[in-house]
């Protein structure tokens, strides 16, 4: 079994191979509207694409690309055996047992939907329980909504401390309270940027014979993943927030779990017969991908993780670390700005705040302005802007290619922003407040 170093043995990125890394993105060398320099700090949201991943794509439709699994001739046999390298490089990503347990499907929300739909429908009855926490992503919360409008099950949160963490306690006590059929909850939280215990968390489900499902979403693009370790029964996450493609996420899940599923959409690719009478359905993973699936995204989703490990994931995330800490702590020391969020030592790259009277449209509007893109707003997540009681936050978070300079910059600009909107100031936010 592979080691997973701690961060604090990890050398973050330095200078010079910052400025390498950062000319495979040439989209970070432009200028907002307003033509200042572009510092990129969405990248919870979606990230930018490497040189590398944009060469993968053009290559597969300038060279080989045709369907996969389908003809007899050499595009296709080419296009097939790149598709299922890809297969084989994001197993091997998260060290999944067998790439049979690797889905492609169009991002995490349709791995969490393709879940809910198939092992849910399965196994969820009235009375039933899905444990879940309040900071979840609409994408873990909605589709298991859905399921309970379907079966008459029901969906329990499991509330934040004051300090934005969980209480391991009341983890452990709801789930052999409640007795769940499933524990589907975040790794990382996409406002808070929370880390949550994932592999005490599923050690503790696994004793109660409770299925788990962790959304890995904000957590594969930024540390090393290792699902045999971690030992979730289902884990999820898209490419483009690991600079891979859009349309293309994977859903691993345990092949004991895939196998007992009946198949989602049906159509081609996921058949072994079909007749007028009725279809036998193909074997894993084909079972799950009916119809052309995401070719040339799956090619890029392989150069996104190469690029990504060989860099080193563990590197990666003590440099994002290193970044976000300094934006955290310096907001932290402002009047009239509350940091919504742990201290550093229990989350990642993502620093969410508000400014007292601010709107966080206007924020991150101003910010803009002054060439740092950021996400304002609810972030999908209305469930745990109420339980924080605030209508929108605004959100920096960091990846590789951010530097040291761009989370100072940031700093100056918040406080340009709150001088430029606070009563002294010469503007007062339009928007109403929280
Ligand atoms: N899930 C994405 C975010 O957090 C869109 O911004």
């Amino acid at each position: 079994m592979k080691t997973i170093p701690t961060l604090s043995t990890c050398t973050p990125l330095n200078d010079s191979e910052l400025a390498d890394l950062r000319d495979q993105f040439p989209i970070l060398s432009r200028s907002t509207a307003s033509g200042a320099p572009l510092a990129f700090l969405d990248n919870a949201a979606s990230t930018q694409r490497p040189v590398c991943v944009i060469d993968a794509m053009s290559d597969c439709y300038q060279q080989y690309y045709a369907n996969v699994h389908r003809g007899i001739h050499t595009l296709s046999e080419e296009s097939t055996e790149a598709y299922e390298q890809s297969r084989k490089v994001i197993a091997s990503f998260i060290n999944a047992a067998s790439e049979r347990e690797v889905i492609f499907t169009s991002g995490a929300t349709a791995s969490i939907n393709l879940v809910a739909r198939t092992w849910g429908d399965q196994n969820l009855r009235e009375g039933d329980v899905i444990l879940t926490t309040i900071a979840e992503h609409h994408a873990n919360i909605v589709p298991w909504h859905q399921l309970c409008e379907r079966t008459g099950c029901r969906v329990e949160f499991l509330p934040l401390k004051k300090d934005f963490t969980f209480d391991d306690e009341t983890v452990h006590q709801k789930l052999r309270e409640l007795r769940p059929k499933l524990f589907a909850f975040t790794a990382v939280s996409n406002v808070l940027g929370t880390i949550t215990p994932v592999k005490k968390w599923v050690h503790w489900a696994r004793e109660l014979g409770i299925t788990t499902l962790v959304d890995a979403s904000q957590a594969a693009p930024h540390q090393p993943l290792d699902v045999e370790q971690l030992d979730t029964d289902f884990l999820v996450f898209g490419g483009h927030k690991m600079c891979g493609p859009t349309g293309i996420g994977v859903l691993h899940g345990k092949e004991n779990y895939l196998d007992s599923m009946p198949p989602f959409l049906g159509g081609g690719g996921m058949i072994n017969r079909v007749s007028v009478d009725g279809f036998e359905t193909a074997d894993l993973p084909d079972k799950f991908e009916a119809g052309t699936p995401p070719i040339a995204e799956a090619i890029g989703l392989a150069a996104a993780a190469k690029f990504l490990r060989q860099i080193g994931l563990d590197r990666i995330a003590a440099h994002e670390k290193q970044l976000a800490q300094v934006a955290d702590e310096g907001l932290r020391l402002i009047e009239g700005i509350e940091v919504i969020g742990p201290s550093m030592s229990h989350k990642s790259g993502i620093v969410s705040f508000s400014i007292d009277r601010v709107h966080a449209h206007d924020i991150a509007q101003e910010l803009d302005h002054l060439g740092l893109a950021v996400r304002a707003g609810h972030h999908c997540t209305m469930p745990l802007h109420r339980h924080l009681k605030k209508s929108s936050t605004t959100r920096a978070s960091f990846y590789l290619y951010n530097r040291l300079e761009e989370a100072h910059r940031f700093l100056e600009a918040v406080q340009q922003v709150q001088k430029k909107f606070t009563p002294s100031g010469r503007k007062r936010s339009s928007r109403p407040q929280d």
